[in-house]
């Protein structure tokens, strides 16, 4: 099989080989995943690189379709990533770097929404980054040609992200549940390190960026008043706070100890529906934590139930521990 379709043993462990065992239809699914893991391993080690002055990775170019300005390894990672998926069976790709659906293997039966780079934020500054990506079956037609990324994301039939952290690791579910692999760089091999991720019910640690508190919306106002009030207001319980401007590590700190994340809509102008982005954020996101036992919504409504209007449509993204994620969409008013 070409490079970017490794087989499934030499760079991913035996249990996404048991998946593709279990159900063969997978195959094709576990062969993006192994594409995004080699490009994965590439991306950490140019991060690595640069940490030791090998190129400007913060270096700043032209603004992208969303408004973000691109940084160096932005677009590296998104011209890695688009590499290796066109080596494995992807018709279509919407990435945050680029304007449009790109084409790639035509009647190839899967396409792939992706984050190249998560948290550009943190280029620069040795902080942890990431990428994202979702899988889903081709849908597109000559009246709907983003058709294949329209459906909710019910429709994903995989997601994961990676996390270039202390440690390289790729999070990923193809609906058997949620497990983490962590990179072991002396072998550039993904070893499998937790094989089902459960998120515990309730915890006392919410993340949102607290410098947006006067733009919030109500209800997210009245939520965070209530957590600052700790065990002497309602919630009856004191938290801490965390906010790693990085989605992806966010993510993983709320799969591994639980806790909620918000990132509400705000009152800031192109903010009415919050920042991060439906089809290569908040859906692999989503799907990752309800196959994890937890939960994702846009504060009051479940993620995965919402079709996306154009590839770059933002939604509000509230996701964690099931009794916490419930608990703001009470503030919302909202069923969850
Ligand atoms: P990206 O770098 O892919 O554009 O995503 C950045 C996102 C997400 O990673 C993070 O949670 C959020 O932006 C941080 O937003 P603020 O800078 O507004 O806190
Ligand atoms: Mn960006
Ligand atoms: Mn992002
Ligand atoms: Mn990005």
């Amino acid at each position: 099989m070409s490079m970017g379709s490794l087989e499934i043993g030499s760079r991913l462990d035996a249990c996404l080989a048991l998946a593709v065992a279990a159900d063969p239809a997978l195959a094709d699914v576990a062969a993006v995943i192994a594409a995004c893991a080699e490009a994965a391993v590439d991306v950490s080690e140019v991060i690595g690189r640069g940490a030791l002055g090998g190129g400007d990775l913060a270096a700043q170019g032209e603004q992208n379709s969303d408004g973000d300005v691109q940084k160096a390894l932005d677009v590296l990672a998104h011209e890695r990533f688009t590499e290796a998926l066109r080596g494995a069976p992807v018709a279509e790709v919407a990435s945050e770097e680029a304007e449009g659906v790109m084409l790639l293997n035509a009647g190839a039966p899967l396409a792939v929404a992706i984050d190249p780079l998560d948290g550009s934020s943190n280029i620069g500054v040795n902080m942890a980054v990431g990428s994202i990506f979702g899988i889903r079956p081709v849908g597109s037609t000559p009246e709907n040609p983003i058709g294949s990324f329209t459906s909710p994301g019910t429709a994903q039939l995989a997601a994961g992200f990676v996390t270039y952290g202390p440690a390289t690791s790729l999070v990923v579910t193809l609906g058997f549940g949620t497990q983490i692999y962590t990179l072991d760089r002396a072998e550039r091999v993904f070893r499998l390190t937790s094989p089902a991720i459960e998120v515990v019910p309730a915890a006392k640690e919410y993340a949102i960026n607290a410098s947006n508190a006067r733009h919030w919306d109500t209800p997210v106002k009245a939520y965070i008043e209530d957590c600052l009030a700790g065990s002497d207001g309602p919630l009856d319980k004191d938290f801490n706070m965390r906010w790693l401007g990085s989605l992806v590590a966010d993510a993983q700190r709320v799969l591994i100890r639980g806790g909620v994340f918000l990132y509400p809509g705000d009152n800031r102008k192109g903010y009415a529906q919050g920042r991060l982005r439906l089809l290569y954020e908040a859906a692999p996101i989503a799907m990752l934590m309800e196959q994890a036992g937890a939960a994702a919504t846009d504060g009051a409504n479940r993620i995965l139930d919402i079709g996306a209007t154009g590839i770059h449509e933002r939604v509000p993204l509230v996701f964690g521990s099931t009794e916490d994620v419930a608990v703001v969409a009470k503030y919302y008013g909202g069923r969850n």
